[in-house]
């Protein structure tokens, strides 16, 4: 070939290379778009079937700039944890995750010394070694719910406390927030209970039945979640147990909204979805961003008979 055609052809061949017309037919240079992974602790939890729908949506929304993968762990950290691995040898450019307890520190802390970018969603890990987490203030949840509980029994009363998933930051975060207030500011308020029932409704419901066959004299029922919030007033309304403050946290079903309406359940406070914010920081960290806050809070808010309507009003979308 002469060697002003060898310089065309060697010309023309780079172009076609530029124009991502590679043999992948890939569309950005290089090949492939940078592959965005999001670990998620279960999609069993109502929630986080939310939480799910929410990120696929954001991500597809995204697609042009991103690959997007994601995996559930069906509540079990070992899980978690494997897939995390495996999603490692993909070397991705951001892991997104929402850990089901601090028994995924670890891998994030790995993946983080690997220089791979760790937003946590939702729950925390125990390590500093993450670029940012973004999540409800689940420490001004438990005090926002101790203060109404308080305040409902008269500064008076005994507490049953249903918590959720042990080692996850989301429980120990809900549980500080509300034990403080009740010794600090509400002497005057016992609890009882203390039972971990994983934020799962069938866990709550069978522990309260058994925990009922007590006869014990409560006056309220701190669950850390709606879920397990509607497994224990399942069980009272079994009992013939009438007139007990029910208080939950999430407040993304409308089935939690009626529940309020019907007076079965007290009220719940919103735990926001860091879905749409973890992809956007996503974004930011593949544009080349690197500073942000090590907790971004999303808002949350009381929910009870007084604003449930338009509660609803505002949220066309609660889960059915
Ligand atoms: C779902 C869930 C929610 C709760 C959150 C806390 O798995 O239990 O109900 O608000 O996790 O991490």
């Amino acid at each position: 070939m002469r060697c002003k055609s060898l310089i065309i052809w060697l010309a023309a061949a780079a172009l076609a290379g530029c124009s991502g017309k590679g043999s992948s037919g890939s569309s950005s240079i290089g090949g492939e778009k940078p592959l965005v992974v999001f670990s998620q602790a279960n999609s069993q939890d109502p929630w986080r079937q939310v939480f799910d729908a929410e990120i696929k949506q954001a991500a597809a929304e995204a697609g042009a700039e991103i690959q997007f993968e994601m995996v559930e762990a069906h509540g079990d950290a070992e899980t978690q944890i494997s897939q995390v691995e495996s999603f490692l040898v993909k070397k991705p450019k951001v892991l997104l995750i929402s850990p089901h307890s601090e028994s995924l520190t670890p891998v994030c802390e790995k993946a983080f010394d690997q220089g791979i970018p760790i937003v946590l969603l939702d729950r925390g890990i125990d390590s500093q070694k993450y670029t940012t987490r973004i999540a409800g203030d689940n420490v001004q949840i438990g005090r926002d719910a101790a203060k109404y509980i308080a305040q409902k029994l008269g500064g008076k009363g005994t507490v049953v406390v249903i918590q959720g998933v042990q080692a996850a930051t989301a429980t120990t975060e809900r549980e500080n927030g509300a034990m403080e207030v009740w010794k600090k500011d509400f002497p005057g308020i016992k609890t009882v209970g203390d039972q971990h029932c994983d934020y799962q409704r069938v866990k709550a419901h069978d522990w309260m039945v058994s925990f009922l066959q007590t006869n014990p004299q409560f006056d309220a029922v701190y669950a850390h979640n709606d879920e397990m919030a509607i497994g224990a007033a399942m069980a009272m309304q079994e009992k013939g147990i009438k007139g007990k403050i029910v208080v939950g946290v999430d407040a993304c079903q409308l089935e939690v909204m009626n529940k309020i309406k019907s007076g079965e359940l007290t009220a719940t406070f919103l735990y926001p979805h860091p879905a749409r914010k973890g992809i956007e920081v996503a974004l930011q960290i593949l544009k080349g961003e690197t500073q942000f806050p090590k907790l971004i809070t999303l808002p949350t808010q009381l929910i009870d008979a007084t604003n449930v309507d338009q509660f609803i009003a505002d949220h066309p979308n609660l889960s059915k």
